[in-house]
């Protein structure tokens, strides 16, 4: 018995003792693991005679609940202890305000082109995605300009170290892959796209840019519903208050060609440079599908007929809020980005 008193009193003042919970562990493992000191006590109750067994269980018993609890009200308050000292050691400000995380938003060309393919929906067209590289044949000769054909000089052209491929100058040759794709069927698609030029870039041009192809074939397609596609289209771009100007033009590929122009705002002080002096400024060209064109796509001229077109979103862009410089689009300067 006094043995057991002992072991508590030992216990108990070795408790006190423990700097920290990893002391404790350590203690309760001296204590109360498998080759602990209480199971070794327990393990004397076999020795005993059996008149003091039950009276050495009884007390064997209230020492461990004694040291039990001792050991738990112990190992809390260091818990909460090391709690308080890291909040004030290390402490941290709950009130400051967290970091903002910078919010991106669409480049304005991405946000004019999803402008452009909304309105065409409308009008029931179609997107068809097609390729940047080219071979020369689609992009000009199936175009109907065949080689050394003058018109070529339009478009100054990248070559690449292939023979017979180009970067694409334009979305035209879009054109004939649709048409083999539909095969005979009416078409009407947009394809919107980056084409390439090897200009001299300077306000108005770069050497690459968003071009948006358009195509409609069937039975029956006139001029009229190209002039009626095309003033619908600007109306919706543009608002009712800024004027369309159709004008004849001249593409190898299409017979007659028109060319669209939109009225530069009245009140910007640029207009004049920018328009060069006449108030306009070029969207796109257009025409009639030429039929040496619709043949090249697998379409008979006698059956069908068409039209196209080939616009500039980012001149959209432009005209729109009157940007100065078509440059400042590649130049990723935030401070011009941010405005749109
Ligand atoms: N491909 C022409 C260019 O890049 C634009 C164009 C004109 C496209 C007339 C057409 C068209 O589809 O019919 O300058």
């Amino acid at each position: 018995m006094n043995e057991l008193q002992a072991l508590e009193a030992q216990g108990l003042t070795e408790l006190a003792a423990c700097g920290d919970a990893a002391a404790l562990r350590a203690w309760n493992t001296q204590y109360f693991g498998d080759s602990g000191k209480m199971k070794a006590a327990m393990g004397q109750i076999g020795k005993l005679p059996k008149d003091q067994k039950a009276a050495f269980g009884a007390e064997a018993n209230r020492v461990k609940a004694a040291l039990t609890a001792a050991y738990e009200t112990a190992l809390a308050a260091k818990n909460e202890e090391e709690l308080q000292r890291g909040l004030t050691t290390n402490p941290y400000d709950v009130t400051l305000p967290g970091r903002p995380r910078a919010r991106g938003r669409l480049h304005p060309a991405t946000q004019i082109l999803r402008q452009i393919y909304a309105i065409f929906a409308d009008l029931g067209f179609q997107i068809y995605r097609t390729r940047e590289v080219e071979t020369d044949e689609l992009n000009f000769e199936l175009l109907n300009m065949p080689a050394h054909h003058p018109a070529r000089d339009m478009w100054d052209t990248f070559f690449t170290t292939t023979p017979g491929v180009v970067l694409r100058t334009h979305t035209s040759p879009g054109q004939i892959h649709v048409m083999r794709e539909a095969a005979g069927k009416p078409i009407r698609v947009i394809l919107p796209g980056m084409c390439y030029r090897n200009e001299a870039i300077s306000t108005r041009s770069e050497i690459q840019f968003y071009q948006v192809e358009g195509l409609v074939i069937g039975e029956g397609v006139t001029m009229a519903d190209l002039k009626g596609t095309i003033t619908a289209f600007a109306r919706r771009m543009f608002g009712p208050e800024r004027q369309v100007r159709i004008r004849s033009s001249y593409f190898p590929f299409t017979e007659p060609s028109i060319e669209v122009d939109i009225d530069w705002p009245k009140d910007d002080p640029n207009r004049d440079r920018l328009t060069k002096g006449t108030g306009w400024l070029e969207i796109l060209g257009a025409g009639m599908v030429h039929p040496n064109v619709l043949r090249a796509g697998g379409y008979d001229p006698e059956k069908v007929t068409g039209f196209a077109f080939g616009m500039g979103p980012q001149r959209m862009l432009m005209l729109k809020h009157a940007i100065d410089d078509i440059r400042l689009f590649w130049q990723n300067d935030l401070r011009f980005l941010k405005q749109f």
